[in-house]
């Protein structure tokens, strides 16, 4: 039997152990009684519309406040998101998970997911190792088997007249794709899903519970490990088994933690993309004829989903007490860092709050701003067109069948869980 002693049996107890020196804040829960001094993005309305309750807060405080989460503030403003999120020496990446408890300060400069985790110096090198795989070229080259899944999924609808666009399309369109790459086996995709929702949606729950349901992913990473070290092949998790950083092979924290980034950061971002940009089509027909009638119009209109509806969030914390643009930050603050708010920022866009299909210039910060800038974008972008593409040659008349049964997801990463659609 192949063996490999970074990856000893140990291992799962490690992992938490890792996060038990974690402070712990008590879960708070329940109405806000203002967002401008008590936010909470794990609340109903945040989900059904946090442009509305943004837009407000822009208005009132450039900095919201809350106490929930052990404290925290949220920016509105694009100058001050862009700020902190190039500003890596006063923000710390440590987690960007906003939740109840924050990762021991020995777990940086990598971090638990390297390397989105991962703070200077380190973050340079572990970004870069992973580079190769994912550049425009080696994307493209999984465009077919996307398109191919993509045709598979909408011809098992089989002539039925009302289907669930998120349920039974953009979600198994990157649970497929990055599944493949990281050469876990397809009938896994239910377990994919249950994992980006503990890591992303359960942030509220008691740190136990919270610790419990990571260790089932980890559980899950190693055991794909040793199976990768059994029988290696061309995939991501054998490329980042044989991956050296200055001479070493890399750690087994690392592999399993960049494993579980690719993971988390490759399904629930794109199934939400995908899934807001049908929805935002469904819901509007004069968008959906546009397109449908000149579909030179979807590389702007992919874009503009993307700043309109970015589904990504991220957090910080705060390295050292400090006064910052007027507030008073405290060491070990969170800082929820919305993307969403900075594209819709008035100041920084033209009729911000509009979805605007053709609009041409559009330098959005859905994908991040800063070092952290996202790794898959290509991936990303590929996926999203494919998926898009190919819903409306095979469906090119399509309407929300109950607008108010559409589901959006909580937490950090935000698009709609449930659409049911009337199609053709
Ligand atoms: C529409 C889909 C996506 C959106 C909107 C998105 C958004 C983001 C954002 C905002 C960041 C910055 C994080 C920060 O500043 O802390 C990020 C980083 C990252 N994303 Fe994505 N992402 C998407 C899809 C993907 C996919 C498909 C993958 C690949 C599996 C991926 C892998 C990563 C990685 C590895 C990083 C960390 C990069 C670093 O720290 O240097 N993302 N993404």
């Amino acid at each position: 039997m192949a063996s490999d002693e970074r990856f000893s049996l140990e291992l799962n107890e490690q992992f938490a152990e890792r996060r038990l020196g974690a402070v712990r804040n008590p879960v708070v829960e329940g109405p806000v009684s203002d967002w401008a001094t008590d936010f909470s993005h794990v609340e109903p309305e945040w989900a059904n519309d946090m442009y509305e309750i943004q837009a407000g807060l822009r208005t009132r405080c450039p900095i919201a406040r809350t106490e929930r989460f052990g404290g925290a503030w949220l920016p509105l403003r694009y100058d001050d998101i862009a700020a902190i999120a190039h500003d890596t020496e006063r923000f710390t990446s440590r987690t960007v998970v906003m939740g109840n408890f924050r990762p021991p300060l020995d777990a940086a400069p990598m971090g638990v997911t390297p390397p989105i985790s991962s703070d200077p110096p380190f973050h340079h090198p572990a970004r870069k190792l992973l580079l190769p795989p994912f550049t425009k070229s080696e994307i493209l080259k999984l465009e077919p088997a996307t398109r191919a899944y993509c045709h598979e999924l909408i011809d098992a609808f089989d002539g039925r007249d009302t289907v669930d666009a998120a349920v039974e399309y953009a979600q198994h369109i990157p649970m497929r794709v990055i599944g493949d790459m990281l050469g876990f086996p397809p009938e896994d995709a239910d377990e994919f899903r249950v994992f980006v929702e503990n890591a992303l949606e359960g942030i509220n729950l008691p740190p136990e519970q919270r610790i419990a349901n990571m260790g089932q992913l980890y559980e899950y990473l190693v055991a794909q490990v040793h199976d990768h070290i059994e029988n290696p092949r061309d995939d991501l998790t054998s490329y980042l088994l044989n991956c050296e950083l200055e001479g070493e092979k890399l750690n087994a924290f690392h592999v399993t933690g960049t494993m579980a980034l690719l993971l988390i950061a490759g399904i629930d971002t794109t199934w939400s993309a995908i899934g807001a940009s049908l929805w935002h089509l469904a819901k509007t027909p004069k968008d959906l004829e546009r397109i449908v009638t000149d579909r030179s119009l979807l590389p702007t209109a992919t874009e503009e989903f993307l700043r309109a509806y970015a589904p990504v969030t991220m957090a910080r914390l705060v390295r050292d007490d400090m006064e910052w643009n007027g507030v008073d930050m405290k060491a070990e603050d969170w800082i929820l860092l919305s993307f969403p708010a900075a594209n819709r920022d008035p100041d920084q866009f033209e009729r911000a709050d509009e979805v605007v299909i053709d609009r041409e210039v559009n330098r959005h910060a859905a994908f991040g701003l800063g070092i952290h800038r996202c790794l898959g974008s290509h991936l990303a972008r590929m996926e999203l067109r494919v998926a898009l593409e190919v819903w409306l040659e095979r469906i090119p008349a399509f309407s929300l069948a109950d607008p108010a049964a559409v589901v959006w997801s909580k937490g950090q990463v935000r698009g709609p869980r449930t659409i049911p659609m009337r199609i053709g």
